[in-house]
């Protein structure tokens, strides 16, 4: 069973059960020791969105996003992408994570790198070369295909590791931070590809600081100590805090409940 609701504009599609949807979390909880990380937390991000996580530093936002590429075990609670029970074993393939924290291979070029990462997703040769240029394009890095990642700047490295992210052509990928050390320029040309991955039916999660960025999600989620403060289209979270800006919806929604 599913509903399409029109949201400024835009159809989405909501199925009701959540099985089908890109992400279904119930009550999913993670503690370190005495540390509620992610708090009992129910979220559904249907397919084929752009969903944008927010929050301060240390409000569950990697920690949520690594129990979902099956990183971290969760301490309680439901976890479901593309309907399948985390941690996923079938559906690996079909998912793409860039960690906050660099997962890239120094000592490799960076050819290197994305031929390693086509192989564990066992690509086909002649789609790695076609995907290969493809990313390069997007990450500017056509030229320093050869170069060994070490050699390059932690801008540059980021962007590596975003295209290892992509390279498989997954359904639903998971960026953490994509953008942090980003030059301006090329942050758009990554949002434009944010949004061609959408438009061929992709469904992109990420967490981002930026609230430039944020404003041009689908679907934005504000996190704040473990749990889900606010959930809309940037326009309905202005609208429901009288706000006129992310940043200040975002206060808001924070004072009203109180954490
Ligand atoms: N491996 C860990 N051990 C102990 N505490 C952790 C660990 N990972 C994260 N935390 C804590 O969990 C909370 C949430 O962190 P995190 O998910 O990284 O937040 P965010 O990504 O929103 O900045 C923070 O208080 C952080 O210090
Ligand atoms: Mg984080």
């Amino acid at each position: 069973m599913s509903e399409v609701s029109e949201r400024d504009g835009k159809k989405i599609k909501r199925t009701l059960e959540g099985e089908n949807d890109a992400v279904h979390l119930h009550k999913l909880r993670k503690e370190f020791d005495d540390l509620v990380a992610v708090d009992d937390l129910d979220l559904g991000i249907e397919r084929g969105i752009l969903y944008g996580m927010i929050g301060p530093n240390g409000s569950g936002k990697t920690t949520t996003i690594k129990m979902l590429v099956g990183l971290l075990r969760p301490t309680s609670g439901k976890a479901y992408v593309l309907g399948e029970k985390v941690p996923i074993r079938d559906n690996i393939s079909r998912i793409g994570y860039m960690p906050q924290d660099m997962a890239i291979y120094t000592d490799l070029t960076v050819h290197e790198n994305l031929e390693l990462f086509s192989e564990l997703y066992r690509m086909d040769k002649k789609e790695f070369k076609r995907r290969e240029k493809e990313l390069l394009a997007v990450i500017d890095l056509s030229e320093r295909k050869d170069s060994l990642v070490s050699q390059l700047s932690g801008g540059m490295k980021h962007r590596v590791s975003l295209a290892c992210a992509l390279i498989h052509d997954p359904e639903v990928v998971f960026l953490d931070e994509p953008t942090v050390g980003v030059d301006p320029e090329l942050r758009v040309g990554f949002w434009n590809y944010f949004h061609d991955l959408k438009a061929k039916g992709k469904t992109v999660i990420l967490t981002t600081h930026y609230m430039d960025e944020a404003v041009k999600c689908d679907i934005v989620g504000m996190m704040r100590s473990g749990r889900l403060i606010g959930e809309g289209t940037p326009n309905e979270l202005m609208a429901a805090t009288s706000t006129t800006d992310l940043e200040s919806a975002f206060m808001t929604m924070a004072r009203k409940v109180g954490t």
